[in-house]
């Protein structure tokens, strides 16, 4: 298996030690300039909550409400929070910088291998462009990158501006896929198949930020939970035979999907797939379990691939912004404004994640955190009997044509 020339480094910026007039006068500057993003902070707060609270009532819109915007967005924040102090296995750094502006550099990858293959499903927009175009710049062009999506657009625009492939090496390829239905992650999964021999990295990243309640495709599964769990599923089981050749022939054979490391909640067995009870805050936090379990059991499946499951953090994509949810397509410059200080760039998490592909090893199933550090079994949800059930599960609703 084929290790990147070196490991990423995080660098904090020196701060000032002596207090010149210069620095003085600097510091009164920062000052104020703080005091000024304090304020646009404090207002969109302002909006933002007039928005969820009073707006509702003026318009008479059926609204989730306040608990379940904020619930799920804090589920997100309160994760990225712990992710500043540190984890259980004190891996996190505290650099004394905000995390925003810490710089990673990712080195070239060369493996020794002819042209690796990367599949990025959900690779159209935010933390899966990014990744898909940090590959690129990582392998200088001598990659091969596919992307599976909607957005032909925003995949042909991410080919134009990367470095090309050499004459002779096949060229990227867009493919269509609507993944909330698993008929037509079946459909692109064997396409994928007839097209590359061999698969070294699928990175997972479809998503949405919906406030909907269940909200059913004709294959009877909720639009979000398909989108976030099992297509991923779908498209990992579809793709497996050319993990394993890239595996089997001792190159790269790894698996991510961005979603929740960490913050799972216990499976509720009797509502699996949330057909009993469905609500937002419980749809974010049962997919992040079943993907540790489903990551767990694919690695004891598959043990020459890696599986990794990590939790972003706050990261600054089109994610809010996209959301088919009225309200927050109304608040969403101010919650961008008022959660950008936290956030970082979907740039930089892109190199957290490549980082954390690149350290990791086959055999095992890994927790990444929003710095790309293995987060071990920090906030495990889940045991053997669990993962037999979501396993059976799962294959009812994704319903592949054979078991692989
Ligand atoms: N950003 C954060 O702070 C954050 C935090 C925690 C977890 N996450 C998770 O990380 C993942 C990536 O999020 P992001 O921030 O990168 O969001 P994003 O910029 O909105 O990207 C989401 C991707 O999902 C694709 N997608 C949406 N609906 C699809 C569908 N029906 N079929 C196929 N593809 C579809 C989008 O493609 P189109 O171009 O076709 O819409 C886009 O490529 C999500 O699962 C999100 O929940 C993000």
């Amino acid at each position: 298996m084929s290790q990147p020339t070196a490991s990423p480094v995080a660098k904090a910026p020196s701060s000032p030690s002596t207090q010149s007039p210069v620095k003085g006068r600097l510091k009164k500057q920062q000052a104020q300039g703080f005091s000024l993003s304090s304020f646009l902070i404090a207002l969109s707060a302002v909006v933002c909550l007039a928005g969820v609270t009073i707006l509702p009532s003026i318009t008479k819109v059926s609204s989730p409400g306040l608990p379940s915007i904020f619930g799920t967005i804090s589920t997100i924040f309160d994760g990225y929070k712990s992710d500043l102090v540190g984890t259980q296995s004190g891996e996190t750094q505290k650099t004394g910088s905000s995390p925003s502006s810490a710089v990673v550099t990712l080195p070239a990858y060369n493996p020794s291998y002819e042209i690796p293959t990367a599949v990025f499903v959900g690779g159209t927009s935010g933390i899966g462009l990014a990744m898909a175009e940090s590959f690129a710049q990582q392998t200088n062009g001598s990659s091969r990158i596919i992307i599976v999506g909607r957005n032909r657009i925003a995949a042909e625009g991410l080919f134009a501006r990367i470095p090309s492939p050499s004459t002779d090496a096949p060229k990227h390829e867009f493919i269509e896929c609507d993944a909330t239905l698993m008929k037509n992650v079946h459909v692109a999964s064997a396409h994928i198949l007839k097209t590359v021999p061999k698969i070294n990295f699928l990175v997972l990243t479809p998503g949405v930020m919906t406030m909907n309640p269940r909200d059913e495709t004709e294959e009877g599964i909720d639009r979000k939970l398909a989108l976030h769990y099992y297509a991923r599923w779908a498209f990992i089981h579809g793709l497996l035979p050319a993990l394993r050749k890239a595996g089997e022939a001792g190159e790269d054979a790894k698996v991510l999907s961005v979603l929740g490391a960490g913050r799972g909640s216990d499976i509720e067995l009797d509502n699996l797939g949330l057909k009993a009870d469905f609500k937002v805050i419980k749809a974010a936090m049962q997919t992040a379990t079943y993907t540790d379990l489903m990551m767990e059991e694919f690695s004891q499946r598959n043990p020459g691939i890696s599986f990794l499951h990590s939790s972003p953090g706050l990261v600054r994509t089109n994610l809010i912004r996209s959301s088919d949810y009225w309200m927050l397509q109304m608040t969403y410059p101010a919650l961008e404004l008022m959660f950008w200080p936290f956030a970082i760039s979907s740039g930089q998490c892109a190199e957290y994640m490549w980082g954390a592909i690149h350290r990791s090893t086959s055999g095992r199933a890994w927790r990444i955190g929003s710095k790309g550090e293995d987060i071990g079994m920090l906030n495990y949800r889940g045991n053997e009997e669990e993962r037999k059930l979501v396993w059976e599960h799962t294959v009812a609703e994704v319903k592949p044509s054979t078991i692989l």
